[in-house]
């Protein structure tokens, strides 16, 4: 680990805020590694996250992705992103502090199609949606307090997220 190494930018959002597309495009404009909370918990444990929810259940996911993201804090320099639920931890938010945070905002609609939750099956997937509903809002308040900075992604590709998100750094 380099001595005060930290991350250039850490991107958070919900899942569907493209936040693993846009990390990789920033890291080919940085010409900087780019690392995934949720890769580095799949690496560590050898299991699929869905598949750790299932057999562990949510409880230990969230103990072992509080760790990589502590790790990932401390080691990293270059584009880090987190998993959506990461910022839900409290000693999360605090860990953040003092680092360039960008919370990639998507509307219920975007994040719902880039997650596979098409609007033209109401009846199969309407009850997944209003529970992504409910994520998002329950969330959104605690996004936008750990962020230093805000970027939309509606409407836009990834590499005009991408974009938005350099001119900021
Ligand atoms: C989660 C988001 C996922 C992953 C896990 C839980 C969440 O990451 O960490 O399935 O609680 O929002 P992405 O945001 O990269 O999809």
């Amino acid at each position: 680990m380099t001595a005060g190494a930290r991350p250039v930018v850490v991107l958070v959002g919900p899942p569907g805020a493209g936040k693993s597309t846009v990390a990789a495009l920033l890291g080919e404009a940085l010409g900087l590694e780019v690392r995934d909370t949720d890769s580095d918990v799949e690496a560590a444990t050898g299991t699929a996250i869905a598949d750790l929810f299932v057999t562990y259940g949510e409880d230990r996911f969230r103990a072992l992705e509080a760790e990589a993201v502590a790790t990932a804090l401390a080691e990293h320099r270059g584009v880090l992103a987190l998993g959506g639920g990461a910022v839900m931890r409290p000693a999360t938010q605090e860990a953040l502090r003092g680092h360039t945070v960008v919370f990639l905002d998507v509307g219920l609609a975007e994040a719902a199609s880039r997650v596979g939750l098409s609007s033209s099956r109401p009846l199969l997937l309407g009850n997944v949606r209003s529970q992504m509903k409910g994520l998002l809002d329950s969330r959104r308040p605690t996004y936008e307090a750990v962020a230093t900075h805000v970027v939309s992604t509606d409407g836009r590709t990834p590499s005009e997220v991408a974009e938005a998100v350099l001119i900021l750094l």
